[in-house]
């Protein structure tokens, strides 16, 4: 079986199956990873070229290093240096890029839909690596693929997503991700950063702590995203963590066995406390690992797609 299309622009668009295979792919490069030669000739003679629009350390990093495992020729486009700055357009760039030969184009931009765009322009293979408030999937992968490892089958576990639903595109991902795989996903914060609505999107909302952790299997954190924010959605971060940040107690009314996410970077004392980021529990920089494995299978699976 391959992935039905050329890109990669969400999770709401791919199939479970495909989302298992690209699961099980990782898996297999997993491995590899930990072998002392960690390189496979996979996509030689293949270029990708990074798109960072927006800061980012894993999700650029991780890519870089999953297409040199693969062998591919990697070209990370220096926005702030590029002809961006003189006013050229997003596609403009993208066309220039793929007629220096890009086969693939990884791309996180501020604005919601640009991969989609770029997308309809290009020949090369999109990758969304977080487009404004809409997706992040490779992210909603690499998380599945750490809750696999830990905990086993997805389905019937129950998966609370905390902190700024609202402006995250993790949890959008992830939303998409875990409903398709048959988890109870309960999304908790505040009312201004949980919308009611979200309901319609197959999850539960609380806007109580103890209520919404009681016997979850897994807490996914979010980051209180200051940079997408107005003023008003919480009145200060002390008050925030004093109600939406996760500490021992918090997570006391979980599952004996329940684990920790962040996607990172992490407000240390806004959502989250050291204890827990640093504790047992915290799988966090497991999923940064696993972020490796993931994007390779994306990549290969993406070439195959191609032919
Ligand atoms: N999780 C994530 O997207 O992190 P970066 O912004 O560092 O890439």
């Amino acid at each position: 079986m391959k992935l039905f299309s050329k890109d990669l622009l969400g999770i709401k668009e791919l199939t479970k199956d495909e989302i298992i295979l690209i699961l099980d792919t990782a898996s297999g490069f997993k491995d590899v990873l930990k072998r002392d030669i960690k390189k496979v000739p996979a996509l030689r003679g293949k270029t990708a070229v990074n798109l960072f629009f927006e800061p980012s350390t894993r999700t650029r990093t991780s890519f870089e290093l999953a297409e040199k495992r693969l062998s591919l020729d990697v070209l990370n486009l220096a926005v702030t240096t590029s002809s961006v700055v003189k006013g050229e357009s997003l596609i403009d760039t993208a066309l220039n890029v793929q007629a220096l030969g890009a086969d693939f184009m990884i791309i996180r931009h501020s604005s919601s839909g640009a991969p989609h765009l770029l997308s309809k322009n290009i020949n090369a293979s999109v990758i969304n690596a977080g487009d404004g408030v809409n997706e992040h999937p490779t992210q909603a992968l690499l998380d599945a693929f750490t809750i696999k490892e830990k905990l086993g089958e997805i389905e019937g576990l129950r998966i609370a997503i905390v902190g700024d639903i609202l402006h995250s595109r993790v949890a959008k991902s992830n939303i998409y991700l875990l409903t398709k795989f048959g988890a109870e996903v309960r999304l908790i914060g505040p009312p201004t950063l949980v919308p009611q609505e979200s309901e319609s999107l197959g999850v539960k909302v609380f806007h109580d702590m103890d209520s919404g952790l009681r016997d979850v299997n897994v807490v996914m954190m979010l980051r209180i995203q200051m940079e997408r924010q107005g003023k008003g959605f919480f009145p200060s971060t002390l008050e925030y963590f004093r109600y939406w940040g996760l500490t021992a107690e918090r997570l006391s009314v979980a599952d004996d066995n329940a684990i920790v996410m962040h996607p990172g970077p992490m407000n240390r004392g806004i959502e989250i406390s050291s204890e827990i980021a640093d504790g047992p529990r915290s799988v966090i920089l497991e999923q940064v690992t696993n972020g490796i494995a993931i994007r390779m299978a994306v990549l290969y699976l993406l070439a195959g797609a191609r032919g």
